[in-house]
């Protein structure tokens, strides 16, 4: 019953592959420093690269990114296909579209039952003000509704 925004958490491998995958774990931890958490299934194909690599990025998304939400939970398929993205200053790929990204560096993981906590420190936000982001709520997807 309780009510998210939808993320796709992205990050280069040392190999230079592009991973990502949707998540709406995310949240925040501590303004100073600035500090998010996610979590991550531990048989997540993207395990070994996000605990390996020094940095990853956080894409918040829009209300008309519902594909994308899906498409980076799918297993077996190219999810970067076609997908407009650039390189974060970290090489994190940043995706079109997004209304908010955070660029972390990776500074800590713990880990608990069948998922690992990410808690990383954001190096650099930006964000898309007045845009309407993706919900997901009890296994559907919802824009904002003003009360
Ligand atoms: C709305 C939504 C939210 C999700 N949130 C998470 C999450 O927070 N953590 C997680 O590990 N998987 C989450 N998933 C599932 C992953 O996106 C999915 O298992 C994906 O295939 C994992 O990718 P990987 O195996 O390539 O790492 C979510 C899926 C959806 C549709």
């Amino acid at each position: 019953m309780f009510a998210t925004g939808v993320t796709i958490v992205t990050a280069r491998s040392a190999q230079g592959e592009l991973i990502g995958l949707t998540a709406s774990s995310f949240n925040s931890v501590s303004l100073t420093p600035p500090l998010v958490l996610w979590s991550l299934a531990r048989n997540a194909a993207s395990l070994a690269v996000f605990s390996a690599g020094s940095h990853y990025a956080i894409n918040v998304l829009g209300a008309c990114q519902k594909p994308l939400a899906e498409r980076f939970a799918t297993r077996g398929i190219d999810r970067w296909t076609d997908v407009e993205h650039t390189a974060g200053v970290s090489g994190a790929p940043l995706l079109q579209g997004a209304i908010a990204t955070f660029e972390c560096f990776n500074r800590s993981r713990y880990e608990e039952g069948d998922h690992v906590i990410f808690v990383g420190e954001v190096e650099r936000c930006t964000h898309n003000a007045g845009a309407s982001p993706l919900l997901y709520h009890g296994g559907r997807f919802y824009t904002e509704h003003p009360l």
